[in-house]
């Protein structure tokens, strides 16, 4: 039997990639960057690279790989292999991705979303471990999300359930590159933070913090926020607020006992949850007793390398 698998997660940002064991265990990991903005045919390069340095550090012979796994994102056909669009990855439309890779690197690929990938390495090894129902939503540069029933991924259809970002939250609300409008990660999202503070500093509104390039991100808003920068919470509060109704309307669709959060975001820690929580109560029904946990994911960055080798292996 086959006994090791490659995990890799292909963000906006970052390209992470580790080793799995059969018995969950991650033998190594590396990360790049993505660098996304140099096009699509350099960022395969990465990945390329990235598969043969793991695969050539881990000292074990080609014939021992079950395969690889990549997580990758936007709406895609898992069957099929093919990437359609990504939202946050300029020039990747209709990328039969899973071939060009098994082509270039002779072992067998497995394409999935991003946030699915993740979902099923928190469900294995991380926060939903032993849950019959989970949802997972990943806030980073976009928002994802991957839902676990009965220990198995429920892809939809059209392999394309769970793409949580692109509910429409707000109609006539921010436009995304998706081409919808008021999509939820436009409102969610660590990027949607920078994104909206940016925005109102630019439209003249006062603030502590002052237009750098690149501009303050997630982490310096909420220290804003933190310090008593009056923008800066409002961008945060607004922030929390919309996450709750994405819970809220997750928990009427799904019912599920479990929703996890992950990805850059959720650095946040309490400031993010605690808040989140009483939204989450203040927003949601009274007229059932029964609610979702709301919880941090365990495995940190590596949820999408865990689940996308698991998935390899399956
Ligand atoms: C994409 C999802 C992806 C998420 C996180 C969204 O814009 O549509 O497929 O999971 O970003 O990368």
């Amino acid at each position: 039997m086959r006994k090791l698998a490659i995990g890799i997660d292909l963000g906006g940002t970052n390209i992470k990639g580790g080793v799995l064991d059969r018995a969950g265990r991650l033998l190594r990991r590396d990360s790049i960057e993505t660098e996304g903005e140099r096009g699509r045919e350099h960022v395969i390069g990465r990945v390329v690279g990235l598969i043969e340095s793991l695969a050539a550090a881990s000292g074990t012979p080609r014939t021992d790989f079950a395969g690889v796994g990549l997580g990758a994102p936007g709406p895609m056909s898992h069957k099929a292999g093919v990437i359609h669009a990504a939202p946050n990855l300029p020039g990747w439309s209709s990328v039969p991705i899973r071939d060009i890779l098994a082509q270039r690197t002779g072992l067998k690929v497995t394409l999935e979303n991003d946030a699915n990938a993740a979902a099923f390495g928190e469900f294995t090894a991380g926060a939903g471990r032993g849950v019959g129902r989970m949802f997972m939503m990943t806030l980073g540069t976009g928002v994802g999300g991957g839902l676990v029933i009965d220990g198995r991924l429920e892809r939809g259809h059209f392999d394309n359930a769970g793409e949580i970002g692109h509910m429409i939250l707000f109609p006539n609300g921010r436009p995304c590159p998706c081409g919808q409008r008021g999509c939820f990660e436009r409102y969610a999202s660590a990027n949607a933070v920078s994104e909206r503070f940016v925005e109102a500093l630019r439209a003249g509104e006062p603030s502590s913090l002052t237009l750098t390039a690149p501009p303050p991100q997630a982490p310096e808003v909420l220290a804003a926020a933190e310090a008593g920068d009056g923008l800066a919470a409002r961008v945060w509060r607004e922030t929390v607020e919309a996450l709750a109704l994405g819970c809220v309307n997750v928990q009427h669709l799904l019912n599920p006992e479990l929703i996890v959060l992950a990805g850059g975001l959720i650095a946040a820690g309490d400031a993010l949850l605690r808040p989140l929580r009483e939204a989450f109560s203040r927003a949601t029904w009274r007229i059932a007793p029964d609610q979702p946990r709301i919880e941090p994911a365990t495995l940190g960055g590596d949820a999408g390398v865990i689940g996308a080798a698991a998935l390899a292996f399956e």
